[in-house]
């Protein structure tokens, strides 16, 4: 059995993780959303519940996830509700991980009927920005609201462009979110950009930068739960 072979390192920590995609409504019936199927939050989820961690997935929109044995799972739509419960929950969990796909935009009305098709042609969506939810997690930190020992774990989706590669843009993604690891893919054409083989890179706030080479999501997500462990201070697991 494969599960025999992982180390049991996370007995007793408490591991909060964002999964899925959000859905921001225009209308009762419709919505702006993303492809997010929520995989890899419930690979880590279970690697982590594997690993005897007490683990709670904060989940939107997903593929069908299965049912990971000894995890609780709540359920939330909209990038705000995905931010109360984050916010609310982040105070109780040793480790942080959003692996959400929030939408960085919602539309700045929620009609209260359908909107119908009329004759005028489409009436242009305003969108308002929403919270930033990772960046606000290493505020609640900063500002003593949360546990200053809680790991706080991002990722990003990055390609390369003409102001740089994936590893560029992840390593300034780390700096602006403040947390202590970002999990960066490289994805789509973007390896064109650059000369990396690699898929993705471990970024840690201390400087360390390790390169994730191919492997499934349950591959990844104990990489990511060695490099966690090591943050979580000793008496935590
Ligand atoms: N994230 C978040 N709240 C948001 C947007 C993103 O908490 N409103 C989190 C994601 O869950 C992920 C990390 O921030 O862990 C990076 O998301 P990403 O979309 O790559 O970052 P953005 O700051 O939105 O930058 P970009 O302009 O590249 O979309
Ligand atoms: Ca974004």
């Amino acid at each position: 059995d494969r599960a025999d072979a992982l180390p049991y390192d996370l007995a007793g920590v408490r591991v909060l993780i964002s999964a899925g995609g959000t859905r921001e409504p225009l209308d009762p019936v419709r919505y702006l959303g993303n492809h997010s199927s929520g995989k890899q939050g419930f690979a880590l989820a279970r690697a982590a519940a594997q690993r005897g961690a007490s683990v709670t997935v904060v989940a939107g929109s997903t593929a069908d996830p299965g049912d990971p044995a000894g995890v609780q799972i709540v359920r939330i739509s909209t990038a705000q509700e995905l931010s109360e419960e984050m916010t609310k929950r982040a105070a109780d969990a040793d480790v942080v991980i959003m692996a959400a796909a929030v939408a960085d935009f919602r539309p700045i009305a929620v009609a209260d009927a359908k909107i119908k098709k009329g004759d005028q042609g489409p009436a242009p969506i305003e969108l308002t920005t929403n919270p930033d939810i990772l960046r606000g997690l290493v505020d609640a930190r900063d500002d003593g609201r949360i546990p200053s020992e809680t790991v706080i774990v991002g990722f990003a989706a990055e390609t390369g462009d003409e102001t740089g590669g994936v590893l560029d843009h992840g390593r300034a993604k780390l700096a602006r979110k403040g947390c202590d690891l970002l999990v960066v893919n490289a994805v789509g054409d973007g390896k064109a950009f650059g000369t990396e083989d690699n898929t993705g890179w471990l970024l840690s706030a201390k400087g360390d930068e390790t390169a994730l080479p191919f492997g499934s999501k349950t591959l990844m997500s104990s990489r990511i739960l060695d490099e966690v462990r090591q943050l979580v201070p000793d008496g935590r697991g």
